[in-house]
Order: C-alpha cells, then sequence, then structure tokens
C-alpha cells in the first residue's frame, strides 16, 4: 500500500507565460498566484497545476524538448500516512530533499516526483447522477447544462517511457502503486491507492521508446460537464485533439485538447471506482479499446454540431 492518496500538483516548464496563463484561466482553474516567473492555479480541490519559464535554472531537468511538465508532486492524505510511504521507499530508491525540504526522487524516465502531506481538500460539489432503466438517481432534478467547466481534481498524468519494466519495478514494486489494468509490453493503467478511482498514473512504451507528456487530466463532476466545458474552451479559441469521446477502458467520458505546456489535457469524467476487489485486467491496445467513439475535430461552439474538416478538392 503505497500510503499516497492522489496527485497534488503538475509543474509545466513553458515556452510563453502569458499564453499558458490564459489556457489553464480558460480551462476553468483558479489562479492563486501570478508572479513573472511562478503562476500558480488550482481545482476545486486544491490541486496545483504549476507553470514556470522552461528555462527557469531552479527547474527540475527536463526529459523532452520544448514546453513539458517538469516535476509532479504526490500527495498523502495524513502525517502518518506520508511517514509510513517514506519509511516504505527508504533504501529502495535514491531520495534527495529539495530546497523546500519535500523528499523528491527520480523515476526511470528521469521525471523528478516528490511527496508531501496532501493540499488537497474535499470540493464543495456533487456531479448529478444519471437515471439508468429500473433505478432512478436523478427524481425531480433535470440535468444541467454548463457554461463552462470548473475542474474538480487532477485525475491522472500520462507519460510515455523508454522503459515500461524499469518502471513497473519502481512504481509497482518500489513505490506500491496498484496495476489497475495494463498493455502487457506496452503500457499499465495503475493507482496510488486501493480503493479509489481508475488510475492516477498510466504509461506507455511506444516502439521508438521515445520519452514525454502525452497527457494531464482533469477530473469534472459530471459528463455534462464535459460538454459544456468542452464547447466553451473551444470558444475561447482552443483546438481540440480528439472529443468529445469515450474511453472503454475506465469508462469514463473525454474531450482532449493540444496544450501549450506540452502534450494535451482531457475534460474527464464518470470513470470506474474500484476497490481491493478489482483484478486487473491483460489486454492488447486497439483503438477501439481507447475510444469506443470519438469526434474527431470536436464541437464547434457557434453551431452545437461536430466541426466538419475542410476538405481540399
Ligand atoms: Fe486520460
Amino acid at each position: 500500500m503505497s500510503g499516497l492518496s492522489g496527485l497534488d500538483r503538475v509543474v509545466y516548464g513553458v515556452e510563453d507565460m502569458a499564453t499558458s496563463r490564459k489556457f489553464f484561466a480558460d480551462w476553468g482553474l483558479t489562479l492563486i498566484r501570478d508572479e513573472e516567473d511562478i503562476i500558480v492555479f488550482e481545482t476545486l480541490e486544491k490541486a496545483q497545476v504549476v507553470l514556470r519559464p522552461m528555462n527557469a535554472a531552479d527547474l527540475p531537468a527536463p526529459i523532452e524538448d520544448g514546453p513539458t511538465i517538469r516535476e509532479v508532486i504526490w500527495g498523502a492524505d495524513s502525517q502518518e500516512d506520508l511517514d509510513r510511504f517514506l519509511a516504505g521507499i527508504d533504501g529502495k530508491v535514491e531520495t534527495f530533499i529539495g530546497h523546500d525540504g519535500m523528499v523528491r526522487t527520480i523515476d526511470p524516465n528521469g521525471m523528478t516526483i516528490g511527496f508531501q502531506l496532501t493540499l488537497r481538500r474535499d470540493a464543495d460539489v456533487k456531479g448529478v447522477p444519471s437515471n439508468p432503466y429500473g433505478m432512478p438517481l436523478r427524481v425531480d432534478l433535470p440535468a444541467p447544462v454548463y457554461e463552462r467547466a470548473i475542474p474538480t481534481r487532477l485525475a491522472h498524468v500520462v507519460f510515455f517511457v523508454s522503459d515500461l519494466e524499469a518502471h513497473r519495478e519502481f512504481y509497482i514494486e518500489k513505490l506500491g502503486f496498484n496495476i489497475t489494468d495494463e498493455y502487457p509490453g506496452r503500457g499499465f493503467f495503475s493507482r496510488c491507492v486501493k480503493e479509489g478511482t481508475h488510475h492516477n498514473l498510466f504509461l506507455l512504451e511506444t516502439p521508438d521508446k521515445k520519452k514525454g507528456v502525452n497527457h494531464l487530466s482533469f477530473g469534472l463532476r459530471d459528463i455534462y460537464e464535459v460538454m459544456g466545458g468542452g464547447i466553451h474552451f473551444a470558444k475561447c479559441g482552443w483546438d481540440t485533439q480528439l472529443g468529445p469521446g469515450r474511453h472503454p477502458i475506465s469508462s469514463a467520458f473525454f474531450w482532449y485538447f493540444f496544450c501549450p505546456g506540452g502534450g494535451l489535457v482531457e475534460y474527464y469524467a464518470d470513470e470506474d471506482y474500484l476497490t481491493e476487489k478489482w483484478q486487473a485486467r491483460k489486454m492488447a491496445p486497439s483503438p477501439e479499446k481507447y475510444a469506443e467513439w470519438a469526434v474527431a475535430d470536436g464541437i464547434d461552439p457557434v453551431t452545437r454540431r461536430q466541426k466538419l474538416r475542410k476538405v481540399k478538392v
């Protein structure tokens, strides 16, 4: 058992602070610090997205060229949990203490990760349930139409890794994460808790073994917020990579956008919730497992219809 409870902070090294500030403000995060060389946003749960200039001397080394994620901080719910976790990794991984007193280590990809008493607090919001046949859960309550999204939490982070087996040993054997599902030889979904949402770390190895960020996912209240949030974000002028759509693995609804901080960001809702009874599945990756369905270029925020690709003739 890892003793960690989730993602507390992700630090980006970005090319243009102003563009990235606008991006994450439009995304729906709350700006809590705005200085020339550091901008801090938070989710409703008070998990943080931090922006730094990519050439800042005090940033951990990048794992790829260009703007990208430079550091990932995991939180534990109590000092006791944190102490137990740190005692559990003692002697298994090489740690160091940063200028802020936080214990950190470096994963096999070269990504700096840290551990702290969590900043997260339960958010005072609730999604609305659906009304499945024979089980009305939303009674006398219309489903909302969201004007925009306000992300509740940092759901998961996804990296391309150069050595999947080294990461399995590091995160599963040494740090005590639990594998939720896996594509043998290609990737695994893992969670730092036994009971909780489907994954908060997904690692993928591609044939070229290239390292880098794939995406950072933000948990929303419900599917309606994914739809309303995605339409609003498109209206702000940001480009869809893929979505809306649905992942069969994790069951969640998603909408991906290109991120100026590197990789993609994802609006995400209605993922599976698992306990220690969950049996990890092994399967071959396929486009159908990634997306049961998806809209390729997003929704046009004016017509509220699928964006139509311009076809050259
Ligand atoms: Fe995701």
